[in-house]
């Protein structure tokens, strides 16, 4: 017999949602009154959903049949217990503590860890983590590999963390100002890029030296295993179950948003090893959050949740397709010559607008005048990481201007087909081939905070 060329997802399709093909008229006006913000466009305005795979993923008949089994008690819910099993088998720590997305985790960590004036190093920062971070009066500082910043190096680990930048760090304030570093994998700000095993683990040692914590975010850890499986020398036996469990095994603690490898709509959490900072930390909940057996979920999200941790380690054919579809997509459009970051990411397509549009300066958000062209060419929505996302520094109130000027194009899990990623695929092109059209944008509204999600824009006159 000829032997398996192909892979398939692990699945088949039992309910569908129909989605329709607006006008470019339809298009043209809907970008306009969203001022060119791909995040204010109604769901309704989108034919193909590439804004976020957050929260967005196709849940399983499985997990639609736990939410029955939710059991609503304000406290001690049932649900709860078997959500805590589900993160102890899988992510291997002892302390749980929901939350009701990833955020909300990081906002108690944040608060229960950082003192005005101390620092947090992280293999580039993420916007809502880094928020909190600065909320809680401390200092940001990126410790990522050089080669994160360069869309066109094919390092295979570019979430990597620089060792001798970390040391340079503890050097220059003192360990006892960095009360721990965020180490996120497959960094999202960088392409979906996963670090390695062995940078984790010496990194782990690192901080252990200097008694700093290392907290994970493990919010795409399955994807980071996958890429440690392909990539890694003697990790290509092991499963990615295993693979996940020995990363959460080099760090004392994780925030999880589990809208993305979790495989539901809404949820998230806490993990610790330490019972006295978990109890510190569920202090807060109860204030922030709700109470500790529950934390912003119900209890039929709590359910949906746990079969979503079973599910997306029961076959390593799951990520295999998962990422597979994000790699179908990269790979027509580099046979196109577009220029997107490289190695192919774990949850989406990011397209180099500096390079796509090297005419508009970073402070006329290329990123983002590219996001709208291509909403409007053929109706796909993907979104801005560049200058916008990056936001304003807090001392100076200048832009902060980041090297990688992306747009996203993020795939969510089991909702779309190949005819979608060929659909999308086709747009890229057709708008990268017009670019010269495209203008640059200005504000016309700014918010203070994560700007990103809500701020609005014209274009700029006599441009593009
Ligand atoms: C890496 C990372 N961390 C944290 C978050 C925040 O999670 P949430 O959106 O569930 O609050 C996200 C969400 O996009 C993320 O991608």
């Amino acid at each position: 017999m000829a032997q398996r060329r192909s892979w398939a997802e692990p699945y088949k399709i039992k309910v569908v949602e129909p989605i329709v093909m607006t006008t470019r008229g339809d298009r043209d006006r809907a970008i306009e009154e969203a001022g060119y913000n791909t995040f204010l466009l109604r769901s309704d305005d989108v034919f193909i959903d590439l804004l976020t795979d957050s929260g967005t993923s196709a849940m399983s008949d499985r997990q639609w049949g736990a939410l029955m089994q939710g059991d609503e008690a304000y406290a001690g819910s049932r649900s709860y217990y078997r959500l805590e099993d589900a993160v102890r088998d899988v992510y291997g720590y002892e302390e749980f503590i929901p939350t009701h997305q990833g955020r909300g985790a990081e906002h108690i960590l944040s608060q229960i860890l950082i003192e005005e004036g101390d620092v947090v190093p992280g293999n580039m920062y993420f916007t809502t983590t880094r928020f909190h971070q600065e909320y809680a009066g401390g200092r940001f500082v990126d410790v990522i590999i050089e080669e994160a910043h360069d869309p066109a190096s094919p390092h295979p680990f570019k979430g990597n963390v620089d060792l001798a930048k970390l040391s340079a760090l503890i050097e220059e304030v003192g360990a006892e100002r960095i009360p721990y570093i965020s180490v996120e994998t497959n960094v999202n700000m960088a392409g979906g890029q996963p670090l390695s095993m062995a940078n984790l683990k010496e990194t782990y040692e690192l901080c252990r030296k200097h008694g700093i914590l290392l907290m994970l975010d493990a919010t795409r850890a399955l994807e980071n295993a996958w890429f440690i499986q392909q990539r890694e020398e003697g990790y290509q036996e092991k499963s990615v179950k295993a693979i996940l469990h020995e990363i959460c095994s080099h760090s004392d603690g994780a925030t999880v948003s589990s809208k993305k490898d979790n495989l539901v709509n809404i949820g998230g959490f806490l993990a610790l090893r330490d019972p006295k900072l978990a109890g510190r930390a569920r202090d807060l909940l109860v204030a922030f959050e709700g109470l500790h057996t529950y934390g912003g979920m119900s209890g039929r999200d709590m359910e949906a949740l746990a079969a979503g941790i079973y599910e997306m380690v029961a076959v390593d054919d799951h990520v295999r397709a998962r990422i597979g579809q994000v790699q179908y997509l990269g790979e027509i459009l580099m046979k196109e010559g577009i220029p997107i970051v490289q190695p192919i990411g774990g949850h989406g397509i990011f397209l180099d607008a500096k390079a796509i549009l090297p005419d508009i300066p970073q402070a006329q958000f290329p990123a983002q005048a590219l996001a709208a062209a291509l909403y409007v060419d053929a109706g796909v929505r993907g979104m801005e990481r560049g200058v916008v996302s990056a936001g304003r520094d807090p001392t100076t109130g200048d832009h902060r201007y980041p090297k990688l000027e992306l747009v996203r194009l993020a795939i969510p899990r089991r909702v779309y087909t190949q005819a979608h990623m060929d659909v999308t695929a086709e747009s890229v092109v057709a708008v990268t081939e017009k670019s010269d059209a495209i203008p640059g944008l200005e504000f016309t509204y700014e918010p203070d905070e994560l700007r990103f999600f809500r701020s609005r824009f014209r274009p700029v006159v006599g441009s593009g």
